[in-house]
């Protein structure tokens, strides 16, 4: 497939924009005192260089009530100068067009971080914040809208060439659109014309401030995904007033943040919402963004060729490769750090207050100080282990011009990433395998699958630097029966080694790992996507019963841990997912449950009510793991300098695993 529309340039108003692909506003948290800075300029000049068509500065709060120091203020003029000077200069060296979004957070708003208590349309608490904001006043309601003009009108001077309104995710306006978290008996609540008036004259007072020529956007939620919310009606219904009150342009994007619905993560399926933006392009006549996992190019060609959008939006996929759109405009695929929705060092980290940046690209976020640069001294470079830390390290040393040869005992590369991407959903972790093992394939270096790098290997030849990452091995639990042959790996489950797994099934360990191969055991014999699809297309079933096959694990799993917190290594943005998989699929959790013993059929364990015995005929073990170091153990170093990083050195996610590659790998 020709990525023509891609690449196709597009109107908006009197803007043109050279191709289909936005940068949608992404909070980085780059700053603690809402001040634009030389991290956020590096980012940008990257993305910008990368040749998105339209990139979003933002979100920019209008008043301190509603946003977070951690993230861009535009409340007050001092604010417009920085933000001016570099838009003028991405205007001028490059051919992208600079958006950027107003931003109020209502109720979603952290007390802790702006020093008041938030405001919404009623006292509705949040479950996001824990918090009960202030009903706003009609007077708050009148400070608010000339705060979005004030706003509005600072973005103009900036030299910004597109204002999108923020009323989606549920923040402030769509607080107001929801008959969830609006309650006023005013010309502001009740029915929807009511309800849609704040977010309307907020449009309209933000045209006056701007005048006539300069595009506007709203970002709206296709479908809030609350139960009694909007749904997809409503909000193609807001769409049309929205371009009705003067804007230009519609960006439809998925639910609020307290939906149970997934959003962003891997288990939402590719333009999973794209159906979202054709029921509002039906309803407008301005151009419109579609947006939410359409990372894929393919998927973006094919979205726009369908004709259910105007233009893309590429948030994450842009987080992991800034040079997404060029590589895909040059046909060069394969150098693409393909995004694999994990949230971990996105979604994650702005959940933690944390400065965003990627698990795969460990430069994000870092672009001003972490460039790579040539090595002054050529070095021979031997790395004994091919999973995420020691491919890392490998392409970032051969970029730097070392001599690389990268030693894997398995038939293939990836170590843990093969079992992270066995789980239900999750196969597209496998792009962080086939983009590394690209990427070291252009750089030079030499993979030796199927051999285990020994100590005898490395005092024969001596490589200058041997770099271990060799991972991790399952910890071997000592109860009594751990041997019997019912008893298997959680490894060997995900890694498809286990030939027969039986109706009553344990999993001891209630970590990520036990939880997610607890999914994987309940998903087999559910039927496929695609025969889903089938059975419903031609009405085969009934659709509650063909939910109920999706849902039928046909078999009792249950997972045992002694901590309270099952999951508690999943980062939160995709924890809930997990958790609400386990709990359709009827998997008992557990808690405070301590393995004692395995019997032929059971499990002895102890819980706070004393003993008890669990049927069981297959075992699960899934107790964590250890650093697989024997290497390093093994050489003496002997005029050879060696690294351990990765698991290797101290098991841990797979973010901190790639970091230390990509930083041991600048030092040599
Ligand atoms: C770290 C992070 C922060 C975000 N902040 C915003 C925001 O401030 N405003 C907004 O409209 N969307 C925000 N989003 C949503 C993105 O704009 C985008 O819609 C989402 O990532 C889905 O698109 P993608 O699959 O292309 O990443 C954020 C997403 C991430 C990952
Ligand atoms: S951290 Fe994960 S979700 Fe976020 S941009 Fe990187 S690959 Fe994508």
């Amino acid at each position: 497939m020709k990525f023509v529309k891609l690449f196709e340039p597009i109107t908006i108003r009197n803007l043109q924009i050279k191709n289909r692909i936005v940068m949608p506003s992404i909070g980085l948290a780059y700053t603690r005192d809402y001040s634009f800075n030389e991290t956020f300029k590096a980012f940008y000049r990257e993305r910008a260089k990368g040749e998105v068509g339209l990139m979003t500065i933002g979100p920019v709060g209008i008043d301190r009530v509603g946003c977070v120091p951690l993230m861009l203020g535009l409340f007050d003029d001092k604010h417009i100068k920085p933000l001016k000077e570099f838009v003028e200069e991405l205007h001028r060296e490059t051919d992208v067009k600079v958006a950027t979004q107003l931003f109020h957070m209502g109720r979603y708003a952290f007390s802790i971080f702006t020093g008041m208590p938030p405001i919404a349309p009623s006292a509705i608490p949040s479950t996001l914040t824990g918090e009960t904001p202030r009903e706003m006043t009609k007077e708050d309601i009148e400070e608010v809208k000339e705060a979005y003009a004030q706003s509005a009108r600072r973005a103009k001077e900036a030299g910004f060439a597109l204002i999108e309104i923020l009323a989606c995710t549920g923040y402030l306006i769509s607080q107001f659109l929801s008959p969830l978290t609006n309650k006023r008996t005013d010309e502001y609540g009740g029915v929807i014309e009511n309800r849609m008036r704040f977010g309307l004259e907020v449009i309209r007072k933000v045209r006056e401030a701007v005048g006539e020529d300069v595009p506007m956007g709203i970002r709206i939620a296709g479908n809030d995904f609350m139960e009694g919310g909007h749904t997809n009606i409503e909000s193609a219904q807001f769409a049309a007033e929205a371009e009705k009150a003067g804007v230009d342009a519609i960006n439809v994007t998925g639910g609020w943040h307290e939906t149970n619905v997934p959003q962003l993560t891997t288990n939402v399926p590719a333009a999973g919402f794209l159906y979202l933006a054709r029921g509002i392009k039906e309803k407008v006549g301005i151009p419109v963004f579609a947006s939410n996992r359409l990372g894929d190019p393919y998927v973006a060609e094919k979205a726009l060729r369908s004709g259910a959008c105007d233009m893309i939006c590429w948030g994450r996929p842009l987080l992991a490769d800034p040079e997404l759109p060029k590589k895909v405009k040059e046909g060069r695929l394969n150098e693409i750090i393909s995004c694999i929705s994990c949230n971990q060092g996105c979604f994650d980290a702005i959940f933690s207050a944390s400065p965003v940046t990627c698990i795969l690209n460990p430069r994000t976020g870092r672009e001003k100080e972490r460039e790579v640069k040539r090595a002054e001294v050529l070095r021979e470079v031997w790395v004994a282990g091919g999973g995420p830390a020691g491919m890392e390290f490998a392409l970032t040393a051969a970029e730097r011009g070392h001599d690389v040869t990268l030693y894997e005992k398995e038939s293939r590369l990836g170590g843990q990433v093969n079992l992270a991407k066995a789980p239900p959903g999750k196969a597209e972790f496998d792009n962080v395998i086939e983009s590394m093992k690209h990427r070291m394939e252009q750089r030079g270096v030499k993979v030796r699958l199927n051999t285990r790098l020994t100590p005898e290997m490395v005092k024969k030849s001596k490589p200058d630097v041997l770099v271990v990452a060799s991972g991790a091995k399952p910890v071997e639990m000592d109860v009594p029966g751990i041997q019997k042959p019912h008893v298997v790996s959680a490894w060997d489950v995900l890694m498809d080694k286990v030939s027969h797994i039986g109706e009553n099934v344990v999993v001891v360990g209630g970590s990520a790992t036990g939880c997610e191969t607890a999914q994987f055991i309940a998903s087999m014999g559910t039927p496929e996507p695609d025969t889903f699809t089938f059975l419903i297309y031609h009405s085969a079933e009934d659709p509650e019963f063909a939910t109920k096959l999706l849902h039928n694990a046909g078999r009792r799993i249950t997972v045992i841990d002694m901590v309270p917190r099952f999951a508690n290594n999943v980062g939160r943005t995709a924890r809930w997912s997990l958790m609400k998989g386990l709990r359709l699929m009827g998997v008992e959790l557990r808690k405070k449950t301590k393995l004692l013993e395995i019997t032929d059929d059971a499990v002895i364990v102890e819980t706070e009510e004393g003993k008890a015995s669990l049927k069981a005929d297959t075992v699960v073990m899934a107790v964590g793991v250890l650093p697989d170091d024997e290497l390093v153990r093994e050489v003496k170093e002997d005029g050879v300098k060696v690294i351990t990083i990765g698991d290797a050195k101290k098991p841990r996610k797979m973010t901190e695993a790639i970091w230390e590659g990509f930083e041991e790998a600048l030092k040599i």
